[in-house]
């Protein structure tokens, strides 16, 4: 992905203009009692997002905030258009005019018709909990990547992410953030209930999970899990090249054509326990409890191996 993104870079862009004139309190609203960044998203957008008619050849990346959605994304985007590039027309491939924002929930009504018309295969990232999907994409079973990250390191990134993003509330302390991040403050909701509700999707065929510690672990065999889930074959050679993209020095690089502005506040540091750095003991324990109490014993709860990354 080392065009420039003039399309996304264009929607962060107004989005991050229009925030700056907003007071704090009206940057969130809700819809089916879960927050929403009122300069992204919108009621009458979510209402269109029906109409959307999923297909078995989608690539679709979930994810909560802060889990490395981009970079997932990176790597799908990646591998998806290496194995265009080889196998169809090069005037077909990559054609600006047919970009969308990548995120589902992010666009205007129109959107999804104009996503009706995308050739094959389309990449889709989204942050809503399956509830929220336009039903298609269980009917016509698309595949869906399910991206984890484990809870502490999402928190840490997201607070910092909110105070250097005009479109998200900001907060004067980590302990001003912490309460929110526990109380189910934040835009997309909240951790704990997303983990739970995806959950219930965990055994489904047609849903790969993958973790942000396990791919930090070993860049190289997730891309390669990942291409034979969604059925991209490609050979050791091209699967090496989107390895070498996706590194976050190679994307941090990248970051202004990719990102524009967003680029230098997402790509922040990329690793596994910056939480050390923020958690106090009352926080560890805190979190800890809602861990044990609401995902600890379920399939995603046991994937994110939470006594290696986030015990002291
Ligand atoms: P940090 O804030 O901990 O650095 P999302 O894309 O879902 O908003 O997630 C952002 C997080 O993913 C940030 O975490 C960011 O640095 C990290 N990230 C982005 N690209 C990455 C890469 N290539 N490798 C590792 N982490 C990456």
């Amino acid at each position: 992905m080392e065009k420039p993104r003039k399309k996304f870079i264009d929607v962060v862009h107004k989005a991050m203009v229009a925030a700056n004139t907003m007071d704090r309190d009206e940057l969130l609203f809700s819809y089916k009692g879960i927050l929403y960044p009122l300069t992204v998203c919108s009621l009458e957008v979510f209402k269109a997002m029906e109409s959307l008619e999923a297909r078995s050849d989608d690539v679709i990346l979930a994810g909560y905030p802060k889990s490395g959605t981009n970079w997932v994304g990176q790597i799908l985007s990646d591998l998806v258009a290496t194995f265009e590039k080889k196998t169809q027309d090069e005037e077909n491939v990559n054609d600006e005019d047919l970009e969308e924002f990548p995120y589902l929930e992010v666009g205007d009504t129109g959107k999804y018709e104009r996503m009706n018309k995308l050739p094959s295969r389309r990449v889709i990232f989204t942050h809503l909990l399956p509830d929220n999907l336009p039903r298609s994409i269980f009917k016509n079973k698309a595949k869906i990547l399910l991206l984890l990250r484990n809870p502490k390191d999402v928190a840490t990134s997201f607070y910092h992410f909110s105070n250097g993003m005009s479109v998200l509330p900001s907060y004067e302390t980590w302990d001003d953030f912490f309460i929110a991040f526990m109380t189910e403050k934040m835009p997309w909701g909240s951790y704990f209930n997303y983990l739970s509700e995806w959950n219930k999707y965990a055994d489904d065929e047609n849903v790969m999970t993958i973790t942000y510690e396990e791919l930090k672990e070993n860049r190289a065999l997730g891309v390669k899990n990942i291409a034979a889930f969604f059925g991209i074959s490609l050979t050791e050679e091209e699967l090496q090249g989107v390895v070498e993209r996706s590194s976050f020095q190679s994307m941090k690089e990248n970051s202004l054509k990719t990102h524009g502005a967003l680029g230098s506040v997402l790509f922040r540091k990329g690793g596994v326990s910056d939480w050390k750095s923020l958690f106090n003991e009352d926080q560890n324990e805190k979190m800890d409890k809602a861990f044990e109490e609401h995902i600890a014993g379920t399939k995603l709860g046991m994937k994110l191996k939470y006594d290696v990354y986030c015990k002291a």
